[in-house]
């Protein structure tokens, strides 16, 4: 099916470009290191800080503009890091203080910003205010710093609510007060471990807000909010009919988003003031610091009033991450993500990958695409390996070519997969405990990255040794197998990056392209921003693209037509250079 020419097309523009001199976060790439899995220096198999500044240099060199690093605090790690014990100290496991500002000073050399994660929501049942209040009494200070309960029944033997941990299983645990007799529960969210705060309390604010200070007197340039949705419980503490899924209604879809009955532990408007609060303390610091959140709410609309003038700076767009393989759910989720955004004057985020979901390589090789299940293990149906990851390169380039800020995850520019068939004896994420193995979790992703082909445990540890097994064939994955290689993943992102950035993509403009010929209306997705047009086909018929065709870049080889024509085949994105006018 031949393009033709774009002269029977019309354009609908639905973001303007960004004004002069945007913030850095407004069109930042942004590069999720996951310290325990990305590189490790000392060589007991976990990753550290040491391992990362050593291989800061590789991410300058592949064109990111900051750098986002998952919690390395002090932490008995039941939950990879999210349970911090000490919010001003680092893990032995990742390193020292003087390690975090060597890595600083260092990513200030290359021209990296930093972000660095906030675990808000909950601390580690070891940190000192959560001792502190298992050995004082109920109703005290230290208790009010936590939410503790009675339970319900004749001697409190039932949790005070219904409510499910998102991690599976019931969201109270009942304690053994000081005296020896069973006491009151606390809640918890996530694993038992991870007792939530009360941020009720101004005493939990006041220390957030010193948190906040320590780290950005050392320089950090943000922070990424862990469950910014969950701060605020609603008071009433009302038992709660739905699956505590991390999302901010329910899980049920019949029922339009929006319509769902809110959920009584995630986006309540009192977090709002919070943020309102943040906002002040990070406006106390030059050099445009930035906040951004992990909120899963139930709309756009709900997760644009994050990121409000007074609030935060960026809000991660899971809507897209979440959307299936499909043109026109892809375009209204875009739409929507724009659009939404644009009304309160912040950028959209766009993200394929992190550490909670399958990796987009093999997501988008399910039968089933959008959010993927929670993990796959061995016996589950595996993804198309190949076709996973043809489609992931598509979207990366689709992705990289919207205006506004894009998240990477460590290892996305390998096309690295999930690893499928971790053997469950190994497996660490307490999602898979909680749910008796019903979810496999997380750990399929956190894998610890391949730098080097020969190298054992592929170069990731000086030993070899690895807190995860790497896949064996994961060779031809490894970052010095892909540098210089033309075709490879890691040399598409490469010149993605270059050329987003040459092309100012990130504080571009949007406008949707419509009228391509015949089934391509439907199965091509077509828009502009600036002078670059980028096509992805999603549909299942190749596309011709007219001759002269000035073509930048494609996550696929287009020469398929044997004439010398530019072919787009399904499941390929190219980005095309506009004539000038
Ligand atoms: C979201 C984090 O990304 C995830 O890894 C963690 O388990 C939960 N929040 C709880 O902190």
């Amino acid at each position: 099916m031949p393009l033709g020419t774009l002269d029977e097309t019309t354009s609908t523009l639905i973001h303007s470009p960004a004004g002069p001199d945007p913030e850095w976060w407004r069109t930042a790439v942004i590069y999720q290191i996951y310290p325990r899995s990305f590189a490790d220096a000392d060589g007991d198999g976990i990753g550290d800080l040491p391992g990362i500044t050593a291989r800061l240099h590789h991410l300058a060199e592949l064109g990111v503009d900051a750098i986002w690093l998952s919690p390395f605090y002090t932490s008995p790690q039941h939950d990879a890091g999210y349970d911090v014990a000490d919010y001003r100290q680092v893990d032995p496991r990742f390193g020292t203080l003087a390690d975090a500002d060597a890595l600083l000073a260092r990513a200030r050399e290359l021209g990296l910003r930093v972000i660095v994660d906030l675990v808000p929501n909950h601390t580690s049942d070891e940190h000192e205010w959560f001792q502190a209040a298992l050995a004082a009494a109920p109703g005290s200070a230290e208790r009010n710093r936590y939410i503790f309960r009675d339970g319900r029944g004749e001697s409190g033997e039932e949790p005070p609510t219904n409510w499910e941990s998102v991690f599976g299983g019931r969201a109270w645990t009942r304690i053994t007060e000081p005296d020896g007799t069973l006491g009151q529960w606390y809640l918890h969210l996530f694993d038992s471990h991870q007792p939530d705060l009360n941020w009720e309390n101004e005493e939990v604010r006041a220390e957030f807000d010193d948190v906040l200070r320590f780290w950005l007197d050392r320089g950090v340039d943000g922070f990424r909010v862990d469950v910014a949705h969950g701060l605020i419980k609603d008071q009433e503490f009302p038992d709660w009919g739905g699956h505590t899924t991390m999302v901010g209604g329910q899980d049920d879809d019949s029922v339009e988003a929006g319509d769902r009955p809110q959920a009584p532990m995630w986006d309540q408007p009192g977090v709002h003031e919070v943020y309102r609060r943040w906002h002040r303390v990070l406006a106390d610091y030059d050099g445009d610091r930035a906040l951004v959140a992990e909120a899963w709410t139930d709309t756009p609309e709900a997760l644009a009033r994050y990121v409000r003038p007074d609030e935060m700076h960026q809000a991660f767009n899971f809507d897209f991450l979440c959307t299936r393989w499909d043109a026109s759910e892809l375009r209204a989720s875009i739409t929507r993500g724009l659009t939404t955004s644009d009304e309160v004057g912040a950028p959209t985020t766009w993200v394929m990958s992190n550490h909670d979901v399958v990796r987009a390589s093999s997501r988008l090789g399910l039968a089933e695409t959008g959010k993927g299940p929670n993990g796959i293990g061995a016996e589950d149906t595996q993804p198309d390996a190949a076709l996973g990851l043809r489609r992931a390169s598509a979207a990366a380039l689709l992705m990289l070519a919207l205006p506004g800020s894009a998240y990477l995850y460590q290892g996305e520019e390998l096309g690295l997969p999930e690893h499928t068939a971790l053997p469950d004896q190994l497996r660490q994420d307490p999602a898979f405990f909680r749910t008796e193995g019903a979810e496999k979790g997380r750990d399929g992703c956190r894998v610890p990255l391949p730098w080097e082909a020969d190298a054992p445990g592929f170069g990731f540890s000086p030993t070899g040794t690895t807190w995860l097994p790497q896949p064996e064939d994961w060779a031809s994955f490894a970052r010095d197998a892909q540098m210089d290689q033309p075709g490879s993943t890691l040399e598409l992102y490469r010149a993605a990056l270059r050329l987003r950035a040459e092309w100012e993509l990130g504080a571009g403009s949007l406008a949707w392209v419509d009228g391509l010929p015949g089934a391509a209306r439907d199965s091509v997705l077509a828009f502009q921003n600036g002078s670059v047009l980028v096509l992805v086909n999603l549909g299942e018929q190749d596309l011709r693209l007219p001759e002269g065709t000035e073509v930048l870049l494609a996550s696929a080889d287009l020469s398929g037509s044997g004439d010398g024509a530019a072919v787009l085949a399904p499941d390929v994105t190219a980005w095309v250079q506009l004539p000038q006018v």
